[in-house]
């Protein structure tokens, strides 16, 4: 008889069991001290909204010492605050605000996670090379990098470039699938500098399609990006509203970040209301009904991680729950 067998019959009741079955990494499913199952779906983060006019100042500040040689790093992520977090924005989704400074670049690597950019400023001479491929980066494009595409940004231009990353690593941290590499040369050579690549969603690309989209309700048109054959985990939406257009409450088991880039508004949700203006930031996580109002014509650029949901059967929102 093993030792642990001797423990249990010596047990005299069960919270002499509990001790021995914990030791030997049981736990009793009766004694459990958490749910395991719930009746529908409930997460500890929460809605939120950053200012880009925070970020904007701290990141130029923070430029005066965090020097070239940390200019990839340059970066304030946007954080859920939830016990333990400093960088997932939603469950499955990171954003951060990134500034690169004039003769600056950001060093070569690749990794699993599929991430992408929102340039919000840019001056001539803000380029991006994806896989060899460069691509340049100007106000309101939307510039994707695929997992494990070699990746490096480069500011060739006279002014500081901020953007917005959106990166799937939280899901990656989940899954565990992480992978990531520095090139070993620092820089990888460019090889081709095409006018058009299904990596670049160039701005005037995205209203022409806004201005041919059907209207989704009143006043308000949303272009979803052909991105899920690269990337699959991520929706990517453009969307416009009219002045006083509402998107109306949204509810699903998706989880949404969206970045504003034309127009002021409201962004309601779990009891809040947070006033937006462009460049900010709002998040929703999974089943957090939530609002979007336009006080006037505004621009908004949503990712979500539905694809994910929609792939194994776990997707539904609140006209279509189980
Ligand atoms: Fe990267």
């Amino acid at each position: 008889m093993t030792t642990t067998e001797t423990d249990i019959q010596a047990a005299t009741g069960l919270d002499e069991l509990y001790p021995v079955l914990s030791r030997n990494r049981f736990t009793a499913g009766w004694n459990k001290k958490s749910r395991s199952l719930w009746p529908e779906p409930a997460t500890a983060m929460t809605p939120q909204h950053w200012r880009y006019a925070d970020a904007r100042a701290a990141l130029a500040q923070a430029g005066r010492w965090i020097g070239t040689d940390l200019a990839e790093r340059r970066n304030l992520l946007m954080f859920n605050p939830v016990k333990g977090n400093e960088y997932d924005t939603v469950n499955t989704l990171v954003a951060a605000y990134q500034m690169i400074k004039p003769g600056e670049y950001a060093r070569a690597h690749r990794h699993t996670p599929n991430a992408l950019r929102l340039i919000l400023e840019a001056g001539p001479g803000l380029f991006t090379v994806v896989n060899g491929v460069k691509l340049p980066m100007v106000a309101g494009d939307v510039l994707l990098t695929p997992g494990r595409a070699w990746h490096s940004h480069f500011n060739e231009g006279d002014s500081d470039a901020y953007w917005i990353d959106v990166l799937d690593v939280p899901l990656v941290h989940r899954l565990e699938p992480m992978f990531f590499e520095e090139h070993a040369d620092g820089v990888q050579p460019v090889t081709e500098a095409p006018q058009t690549h299904p990596f670049r969603f160039p701005m005037p690309q995205t209203e022409a399609a806004l201005a041919q989209s059907t209207v989704v309700r009143p006043g308000v048109r949303r272009v979803q990006l052909d991105t899920l054959s690269v990337m699959p985990t991520m929706a990517l939406t453009w969307m416009t509203l009219d002045a006083g257009a509402t998107t109306g409450e949204q509810q699903s088991t998706a989880s949404h970040i969206y970045a504003v880039t034309k127009g002021h508004g409201r962004f309601e949700a779990a009891g809040c209301v947070h006033n937006w203006a462009a460049g900010d930031v709002f998040a929703a996580p999974s089943w957090a009904a939530h609002t979007i109002t336009a006080d006037d014509e505004a621009r908004i650029f949503e990712i979500s991680d539905a694809p994910v949901l929609r792939a194994l059967g776990f997707y539904f929102d609140a006209e279509n729950r189980p």
